[in-house]
């Protein structure tokens, strides 16, 4: 069963045709036609002779199907993208970075509507991913006007199958996806075809699911983070791996956290080195200090740097 416009080449209003046994019910060409159709919105002309549906999204041209129908799609309003659902910016200061920050800027800025733009940032867990991916995703945010998307996928809770979580963050509340992976695809490929729209993706795990997402083409820009290094993709994505937070900054996030005279200058040095500029035990140890006016600094250093008790002194709390 060929469509004239071949698989996943229909046009919003394009003719799908099927004729003969039509067999348009799962996966068809006229099936992909339709889906194409369907997610940009424009009423969709189908042809077909014998038992044929097609469904999408509710949109259903069901049961037996003879002669020419002419079915008027949902408007894309209703299914269109949102405004930002990045997370808010009470966060603390970022301090450092700047270099990281500005290379991944680069390639969102310079995408500019074009093609699609991809920067995963990658390094071990606390090392401040998430915290450079949104802030880049922020200050980029005025290239990607059709909305800006994040999609955690530690903290979901329904799938983690990468394109699911993207067509559910894209189609909120919870719209009827299409079972089939291609169909899926599909869907994802003409939405995403003329939407600038960032999707901002929290732990990525696999390089597989990434090359799924990277093989779909459009303006938009997708920002990952991984503790993965996912250094097969070097070619295809801007890789931006965080090391430990020069002394400098790391110093400036223990004076932020613990306050200021609660330490010496010494004591925040000491303590920066003794958390090798990781920027989430930098925290914990700084706000147990703050937590704690009474303790002395120089005796809670020692146990940071002791291996048999830095786990319990890090401990948050
Ligand atoms: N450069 C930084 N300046 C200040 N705080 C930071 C910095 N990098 C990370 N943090 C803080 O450290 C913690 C861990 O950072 P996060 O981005 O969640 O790490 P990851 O995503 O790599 O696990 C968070 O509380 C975050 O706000
Ligand atoms: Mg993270």
């Amino acid at each position: 069963m060929e469509d004239e416009n071949g698989p996943g080449d229909a046009r919003p209003g394009a003719e799908v045709r099927d004729s003969g046994d039509a067999r348009a019910t799962d996966g068809g060409t006229a099936i992909t036609g339709v889906s194409a159709a369907t997610a940009a919105g424009a009423p969709v002309s189908v042809w077909a002779t014998g038992a044929a549906y097609a469904s999408h999204g509710g949109v259903a041209i069901t049961g037996y199907v003879a002669g020419d129908v002419r079915v008027t799609l949902p408007s894309p309003q209703s299914r269109s993208v949102q405004d930002s659902v990045l997370p808010g910016e009470q966060r603390p200061r970022l301090f450092g970075r700047e270099a990281e920050i500005s290379a991944g800027l680069d390639v969102l800025r310079r995408a500019d509507g074009g093609g699609r733009a991809a920067v995963v940032v990658t390094g071990a867990p606390g090392i401040g991913k998430s915290d450079v991916a949104l802030r880049m995703s922020r200050l980029a945010a005025e290239q990607y006007p059709d909305g800006q998307f994040h999609i955690n996928l530690a903290l979901s809770t329904g799938p983690t199958d990468l394109v699911s979580s993207i067509l559910h963050a894209l189609f909120p509340p919870e719209p009827p996806l299409p079972d089939r992976r291609d169909q899926q695809l599909a869907l994802l490929r003409t939405t995403l075809a003329d939407k600038r729209v960032l999707l901002l993706v929290d732990d990525i795990v696999s390089e597989e699911a990434l090359l799924e997402i990277l093989s779909v083409d459009g303006p938009f820009a997708l920002v990952g983070t991984s503790r993965v290094k996912l250094s097969g993709l070097s070619g295809l994505v801007c890789l931006i791996d965080l090391g430990p937070l020069p002394a400098a900054p790391s110093e400036e996030l223990v004076r932020s956290v613990a306050g200021p005279g609660r330490l010496t200058g010494e004591q925040t040095a000491a303590l920066s080195a003794a958390c090798a500029g990781h920027p989430l035990a930098l925290h914990i140890a700084a706000a147990h200090l703050a937590r704690r006016p009474r303790v002395n600094a120089d005796r809670y250093l020692p146990e940071i740097t002791n291996p048999d008790r830095s786990v319990k002194a890090l401990v948050a709390g």
